[in-house]
């Protein structure tokens, strides 16, 4: 028997066909997609005003055909490239195939892409989750569990150290660990249990290991992305690896942002050589297809963790398990690590030229840069972004003087020339 329709006036504001047909008509301009998200979604971003359609490579287009250099990656997760096809062949392949049985039964793409990455990583398990903040949240959970197992801290007593200017999301745990006020203000209460150091200081690190003997683990992201692309000075990562071992403490390696071939290589520790016990990965993981998010570390560690302690309905899916091998195969393949390695200086190099007086500083590794731009009251980083996007290259700043150039890695000679060439461009209008 079917229930008779309440009138369209009565109905909720979902079942009714203005706001349903409104929305289902196809935005065409820019400026309606801007006014659309504007009115029906969150305002919790401020995009830099360019609407894009299509993307292949190193260039994405506007919803007018407009074409641009991306230079950001979507935050370089974006490694191999927009919609790179052998990426896409596995994603439909497996789509068309199972797409999602949850951890409640075993599915045949787990398994080999467990062996995949752990052998690529050299670590005994991985334990694979979809988004950046959950790979963060997932070891502060094994780090916690490890110390009070292994290490024998008292229960309820464990702490983890973070470093100043850290960045790893937004959850309530990732806010109790940021500094930055617009990250925490007002969303507390706070996660108890976390401290901070300053970035690139061994001294301080050791000195808060030795007040802290409950301490399970350093979370620290090699380069500090979002911070402003903020490299440390060689020997910092050798030295937290040693500190680490000194005072039997677990290492965390953030490497969402830098790691996979960003920086010149796979990892950006691989720069130092050293080998972290946890090793967060996401964002190029899946070569932007698809959220995909992973932690890696030795058995000590992740077999602290027992059925039903945690997990995800997602992590682990098939599609996401096909989407990260041909992810992580493109990198090798077309060893995107050495072409960030190559480029990266070339990059630098270049915009180190530009007139230093709006030009203040140029630093980074690989192909993940930081340009300081002097903020005057004539320009600004988000004034220079917005001349950039007119002349074709997008790229967003971090903090209010600071552009992030992170091009995806398969750009080659020319492409890289001609990117230059509109940045200098740009650079010098302001003169
Ligand atoms: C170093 C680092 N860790 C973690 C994250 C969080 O990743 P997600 O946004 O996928 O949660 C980010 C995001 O920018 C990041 O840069």
């Amino acid at each position: 028997m079917h229930r008779a329709l309440p009138s369209l006036r009565v109905l909720p504001r979902r079942f009714q066909s203005t706001a349903a047909t409104k929305s289902s008509q196809r935005a065409k301009s820019s400026q309606e997609i801007y006014e659309k998200e504007k009115r029906y979604g969150a305002h919790n971003y401020m995009p830099i005003p360019v609407a894009l359609s299509r993307g292949s490579g190193i260039y994405v287009h506007d919803v007018e055909g407009k074409k641009y250099m991306d230079c950001l990656s979507a935050y370089s997760s974006v490694n191999q490239g927009h919609c790179h096809p052998k990426i896409v062949e596995a994603l439909i392949d497996q789509a068309q195939t199972l797409a999602l049985t949850s951890r409640a039964f075993y599915n045949d793409a787990l398994g080999e892409y467990e062996e995949f990455i752990t052998s690529l990583f050299n670590f005994d398990k991985v334990l694979p989750m979809n988004t950046g903040v959950e790979a963060g949240e997932t070891a502060c959970k094994l780090a916690r569990r490890w110390a009070y197992d292994v290490k024998g801290v008292p229960v309820n007593e464990a702490r983890i150290v973070f470093a100043e200017n850290n960045f790893w999301g937004r959850t309530l745990a990732a806010v109790s660990s940021s500094t930055d006020p617009d990250c925490y203000q007002r969303f507390g209460p706070y996660m108890p249990g976390f401290s901070i150091v300053p970035y690139n200081d061994l001294e301080a690190l050791e000195m808060e290991f030795q007040a802290n003997p409950n301490t399970a683990a350093f979370m620290v992201e090699p380069i500090q992305g979002e911070a402003g692309v903020m490299v440390p000075d060689d020997g910092y990562l050798r030295g937290v690896r040693d500190l680490c071992t000194k005072h039997n403490v677990l290492w965390i390696a953030d490497e969402v942002q830098t790691g996979l071939a960003r920086t010149g290589k796979m990892l950006a520790v691989d720069h130092e050589n050293v080998q972290p016990d946890l090793l967060l990965l996401g964002k190029a993981l899946s070569g932007g297809l698809y959220p995909v998010s992973a932690v890696l570390a030795n058995d000590e560690v992740m077999l602290t963790i027992r059925p039903g302690e945690h997990g995800s309905t997602f992590g682990g899916n098939p599609i996401a398990c096909k989407v990260a091998i041909a992810a992580l195969s493109v990198l090798i393949e077309e060893k995107l690590a050495e072409n960030a390695a190559r480029l990266g200086p070339i990059m630098q190099n270049e915009l180190k030229k530009l007139p230093s007086d709006i030009v203040t500083n140029v630093r980074g590794k690989g192909l993940l840069i930081a340009m300081v731009i002097k903020d005057t009251k004539d320009y600004n980083a988000w004034e220079m972004c917005l001349r950039l996007r007119d002349n074709g290259v997008l790229a967003k700043p971090t903090h209010g003087d600071i552009i992030r150039f992170a091009p995806p890695l398969v750009i080659n000679d020319a492409q890289l020339e001609e990117c230059l060439e509109v940045i200098e461009k740009t650079v010098k209008s302001f003169l």
